[in-house]
């Protein structure tokens, strides 16, 4: 039962929301790479982020981090047909815990994956990793309005109270001594395409199958009530792409 939130995005092509169009807008924005950059990225899950990357950089090497096994076989055969398996390496970590030296990486990716130890936090421990001037591009989870619908602001409550507005977002960022270079929303296409169409998919294939299981019922309905919310609640907050800059 402790896996099954993890055995639930098994195999989809995404575990949050995303796409190769915003990954690959978001690495344009990084106008001062070295030769050959090192990027790490943090939570990556089944790597669609990471093949694409690898495919948009071609002469990065990337390390991808996650603690789910099976996601990183998964992101190691769609490398390997993808051509870019040789450039791609695989660590089986903690985002609170990372096994590398200070000032390994030129990028810091983390698509969907912050909010697993907190905005602010991930900020503070990650800043060592980067090399000077280096950059940080990551999702997290925004509000668009200031006066979120009582059903959204009680579902947000819920998950992740955390979740703040783009500019109290921002604020931190440069609090945590970070240079702001960009920021963009991600499109409603980016929830819907790779995340939860194929999510609603594995939801009807698993319901017959978690009956009486009420752990993981509640996580198939819990799902279920994130993707209502976001048909009717997505002009209120959704997902905004940081381009961070190491300063200092
Ligand atoms: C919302 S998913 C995002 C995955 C991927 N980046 C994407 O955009 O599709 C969050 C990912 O963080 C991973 N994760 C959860 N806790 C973690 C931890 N403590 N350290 C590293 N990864 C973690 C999950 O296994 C999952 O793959």
């Amino acid at each position: 039962m402790d896996n099954f939130i993890f055995t639930m995005f098994e195999g989809l092509p995404r575990q949050g929301p995303g796409s190769n169009a915003c990954t690959r807008k978001a690495f344009l924005m990084l106008s001062a790479l070295p030769a050959r950059p090192e990027f790490l990225d943090i939570g990556c899950g089944t790597g669609m982020q990471t093949v694409e990357l690898a495919r948009t950089c071609p002469d990065c090497r990337i390390t991808a981090v996650d603690v789910h096994q099976p996601y990183l076989d998964d992101l190691t055969r769609s490398a390997a047909s993808a051509g870019v398996g040789e450039r791609i390496t695989t660590v089986r970590a903690s985002m609170d815990d990372l096994p590398f030296e200070g000032e390994t990486f030129d990028v810091l990716w983390a698509e969907g994956s912050i909010f697993v130890i907190g905005f602010a936090e991930g900020l503070a421990s990650w800043r060592r990793l980067l090399s000077p001037g280096g950059y940080l591009c990551l999702t997290e989870a925004v509000w668009f309005t200031e006066n979120p619908s009582p059903e959204a602001a009680a579902f947000w409550n819920e998950c992740y109270p955390a979740i703040k507005t783009v500019p109290e977002t921002r604020a931190i960022a440069e609090d945590a001594g970070y240079e702001v270079v960009a920021t963009f929303p991600l499109p409603a296409s980016a929830w819907w395409d790779d995340y939860y169409t194929p999510l609603i998919k594995r939801l009807e294939e698993l319901r017959p199958t978690v009956a009486g299981n009420l752990g993981a019922e509640a996580l198939v309905e819990f799902a279920e009530r994130e993707i209502a919310i976001y048909r009717e609640h997505a002009a209120e907050y959704g997902y905004e792409f940081f381009v961070l800059r190491k300063k200092g």
